[in-house]
């Protein structure tokens, strides 16, 4: 395995594997890497030649305020980790190279952006679909794979790339849970003990929506009320959102049925955690 942080090296190195014939998966990250990445990696593996990842925490989809200088890093243990799941090339940028002085292009979904995550966090979108733009480029991989876990992201992503006519298949996978049902995230490090107890409250509140839905409940607002009060139960629990779309639109819907998705923002403590859950799909 080896570490590139050199864009045109890294460019040259992917068109030259592609000139030959090989199949690029490729699984762009943050780091602090946990089993949701590995997962993704393993289907990398199995679905491509030569499996790449990137490791960049991207500034310009951090607001002002947000834990970018906090954001937790560990190449070294990254790495190790990376190696055992069958990763060829890593791809390490630094900002400054990625985003030199003079840099002034951006790439910006509309619509979808604009509701959940996008009405919280201005600009995050655009600093994503730019920098997984930018990736593409320089990658150039045949399959690119995203997990569901960032809902809204990955909806972004494939919307994108369908406008853009870029010439990679989006993989979309499921989200990795811890034990307790707790959806894996390099973030949860942030939460206290006392602070990761009370974020069972989201998935507490998804297999309390499910069950209703199983049972009959069709009245998305009914749902979302009773998710509200299970997660308001928590004395350091802050709801940004809670909403029932349609998966591939992200429309929003009153009556359920089997494309749509419960969406949840909350912030425990300063801690701001995401999770959705299809309610009435197995996926
Ligand atoms: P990051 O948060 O590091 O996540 C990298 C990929 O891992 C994303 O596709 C994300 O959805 C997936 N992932 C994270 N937790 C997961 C879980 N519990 N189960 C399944 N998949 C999970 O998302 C980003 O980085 C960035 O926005 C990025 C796309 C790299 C652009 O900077």
């Amino acid at each position: 395995m080896e570490i590139i942080t050199d864009f045109k090296e890294m460019q040259q190195r992917c068109l030259a594997l592609r000139g030959e014939g090989q199949r690029i998966s490729f699984v762009p990250t943050m780091g602090y890497l946990h089993e949701g990445h590995l997962s993704l990696l393993r289907e990398g593996r199995r679905r491509g030649d030569v499996l790449v990842l990137s490791i960049f925490v991207n500034p310009t989809q951090f607001g002002q305020g947000e834990d970018f200088d906090s954001y937790p890093r560990d190449l070294t243990r990254d790495a190790q980790m990376a190696r055992q799941a069958g990763v060829d090339l890593i791809f390490a940028p630094e900002a400054s190279r990625m985003y030199p002085s003079g840099h002034a292009t951006y790439v910006d979904v509309e619509s979808l952006t604009e509701v959940l995550c996008g009405a919280d966090r201005p600009g995050h979108f655009r600093g994503v679909t730019t920098v997984v733009c930018k990736l593409f480029n320089i990658v150039q991989p045949h399959i690119a794979l995203f997990g569901r876990k960032d809902f809204q992201q990955l909806a972004v992503i494939r919307r994108m790339t369908a406008d853009l006519n870029l010439p990679v298949e989006v993989a979309g996978m499921p989200i990795v849970r811890e034990s307790d049902g707790m959806a894996m995230s390099s973030r949860n490090t942030y939460l206290s003990s006392s602070e990761r107890r009370q974020a069972l409250a989201l998935i507490d509140a998804i297999r309390q929506a499910s069950a209703a839905a199983r049972g009959g409940e069709r009245d998305a607002a009914a749902i979302i009320r009773a998710v509200r009060d299970r997660i308001e139960k928590e004395p350091d629990a802050v709801i940004d959102y809670v909403q029932i779309r349609h998966g591939d639109s992200l429309e929003e819907v009153g009556s359920l049925d089997e494309h749509s998705v419960l969406l949840l923002a909350v912030r425990i403590g300063t801690t701001r955690l995401i999770d959705n859950h299809y309610l009435l799909k197995e996926v």
